[in-house]
């Protein structure tokens, strides 16, 4: 009988190279000045500027937008920092570095230009534009950018394009030009609070990780059947009764400010989701007479379900509850939610049966559309602009035109689809659920993601908004929740910015070791991407 290793090697040797014959040394080798995500315009030569980071400077048209001064002092930080502890001492004396091939001078200041006016007070949306232009030629160098949102994500590239030199302590960067702007107005993640709570400082910290990758919306999913984590100003029984703990294992409005005004700082929009009429049962414990009771032989088992749609002081529940929603959030969308909504107890509730019978409603589809309906209408009156799961579209609720449809089952590609073709602006996550783990680095199979994937006319294309990482948190918690996310979103992450297409995967594997390491020095507990390797 042939052995395994004979096998092997004559039948299928590029693995066989992975499994017998190993050099010393990392896996991936890591790329030096990269940048993640990949601009979508960039030109860089093998000739470098030195920095010293105390004699570093930003200059700004705009010293009075605070959330540029903001900004320029994070990252002057990491510059001079280079991540935690202090940048080592240059091991070159001055006359060393002259003589260095490729040697183009000494990096004393970046001019920051915005081509419009910031007080500081604006607030991150969907319509923001991210744009922005760097040139590191040499002295000046420039960051131009229309809005403080490119300017961020300009400083960001900036610092990625910053690297040890050989001897390991002199900060350098190639002379660049970048021109850069997102391919999809919408990069989000979303964190699940309510399976597992993610205190505060993680998700600040995760803000941060969010911000060096360039993504913008952190969809909070806040609620679900376990918990009710969200301390409500009008409902302060939600999550009293409804959290796993009443004050421990809560956001108080002062946590919600804070995580706010964190992700503004970041570029970052802060879009809730509160999901119904299914995934409620946590709603059930403090305000009562919302959620369905389930019967069995004509008597209530004392079980819950979904919201009660036949109840009116569910519409006026729900109507108190998203006005405070929609004032609390400077985000104008709300995530409706909407997946997954069993239909079991509706069906075993005579009150329901009744109710039905009355409206001429013949499905629990039609009863489920009949509540998302009303609470479209509810949301969209005080204000908001929302969106849904897949399967209200797929369930046939007539949605506003503005209304995103949000993807999340199977390839997401054939829905995605669908979507489009109806019109409806949507996003897809089927691709990029960070729970389903494989082993390994486990990021390429997020990497062959990407919603421009669908046969599509320009137009239809021209509806798809981007999409999410999905982190639900079954399994996660504050002790594993970043090492799980981190560098896995990345790979969302890019393929949202980047142009469709701008890497191989071997090449990204290569900068994405550079910006793991890099997401580590920053303090992101980010786990290794590519099997055996190391980071300075
Ligand atoms: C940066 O310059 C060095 C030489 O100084 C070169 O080896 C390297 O390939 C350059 N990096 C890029 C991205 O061109
Ligand atoms: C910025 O504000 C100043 C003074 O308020 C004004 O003179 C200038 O025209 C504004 N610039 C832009 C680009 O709006
Ligand atoms: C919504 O979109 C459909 C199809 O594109 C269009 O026919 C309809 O007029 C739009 N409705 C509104 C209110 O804009
Ligand atoms: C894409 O869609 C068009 C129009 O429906 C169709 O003619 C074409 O064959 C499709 N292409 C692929 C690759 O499916």
């Amino acid at each position: 009988m042939i052995g395994w290793r004979d096998f092997c090697i004559a039948f299928v040797m590029p693995l066989c190279i992975t499994a017998y014959i190993v050099n010393p040394g990392p896996v991936v080798k890591a790329t030096k000045g990269q940048v993640w995500p990949i601009p979508e315009k960039q030109d860089t030569t093998t000739n470098f500027l030195i920095i010293n980071p105390t004699h570093f400077e930003f200059q700004t048209n705009v010293p009075q937008c605070s959330l540029l001064t903001n900004a320029l002092n994070r990252y002057w930080n990491i510059i001079n920092n280079h991540g935690v502890g202090n940048v080592r001492q240059s091991q070159y004396n001055e006359r060393e570095i002259t003589e260095i091939d490729g040697y183009s001078g000494k990096l004393s200041s970046i001019k920051v230009y915005l081509k419009t006016n910031c007080t500081g007070d604006e607030v991150p949306s969907d319509t923001m534009d991210e744009s922005y232009e760097i040139d590191l030629m040499g002295v000046p160098s420039t960051l131009i950018a229309p809005t403080i949102w490119g300017a961020i994500r300009g400083l960001e590239t900036i610092s990625q394009l910053i690297y040890y030199a050989e001897d390991g302590s002199t900060l350098i960067l190639n002379t660049t030009k970048i021109s850069d702007k997102p391919r999809f107005p919408f990069r989000g993640l979303l964190v699940d609070t309510s399976r597992h709570f993610i205190p505060k400082d993680i998700l600040l910290k995760n803000l941060d990780a969010m911000a060096y990758n360039k993504l913008n919306v952190f969809h909070w999913h806040l609620t679900d059947d376990h918990s009710f984590p969200y301390q409500s100003i009008k409902f302060p029984e939600l999550s009293q009764y409804g959290a796993y703990h009443p004050s421990a294992l809560i956001y108080t409005q002062q946590d919600v400010k804070d995580i706010i005004e964190y992700a503004r700082q970041r570029g970052i929009r802060v879009m809730t989701e509160f999901d119904t009429p299914g995934h409620t049962r946590s709603w059930g414990e403090g305000v009562s007479d919302i959620l369905t009771p389930c019967y069995e032989n004509n008597a209530p088992t004392g079980m819950y379900g979904p919201l009660d749609p036949s109840a009116d002081n569910v519409y006026t529940f729900i109507k108190e509850f998203f006005e405070e929603i929609i004032s609390v959030f400077p985000e104008n969308y709300v995530h409706l939610g909407g997946d997954e909504v069993g239909f079991e107890c509706w069906e075993s509730n005579p009150k329901i049966t009744q109710f039905m019978k009355d409206n001429n409603m013949v499905s629990y589809v039609a009863l489920e559309s009949y509540y998302i309906q009303k609470l479209l209408d509810i949301v969209h009156d005080l204000g908001g602009k929302s969106l849904v799961w897949e399967e209200v579209f797929v369930n046939g609720v007539e949605l506003p035109n503005k209304t995103i449809v949000h993807v999340w089952k199977g390839d997401g590609y054939t829905v995605l689809k669908k979507a489009i073709a109806a019109g409806k602006p949507a996003l897809l996550s089927s691709c990029w659920y960070l729970d389903y783990l494989k082993t390994g680095g486990d990021w390429d199979k997020f990497y062959e993601c990407d919603p421009h994937n669908v046969n599509a006319t320009e137009e239809e294309l021209e509806l798809i908004l981007g999409g999410e990482a999905c982190m639900w948190s079954e399994s996660v918690n504050k002790y594993n929740f970043m090492s799980r996310v981190w560098p896995r979103a990345s790979a969302a992450a890019e393929k949202l910015w980047s142009r469709k297409d701008a890497a191989t995967y071997s090449e990204a594997a290569q900068r994405l070791e550079e910006h793991t390491c890099r997401m580590n020095a920053r303090g992101i507990e980010a786990q290794p991407p590519n099997g055996p390797g190391y980071c300075l």
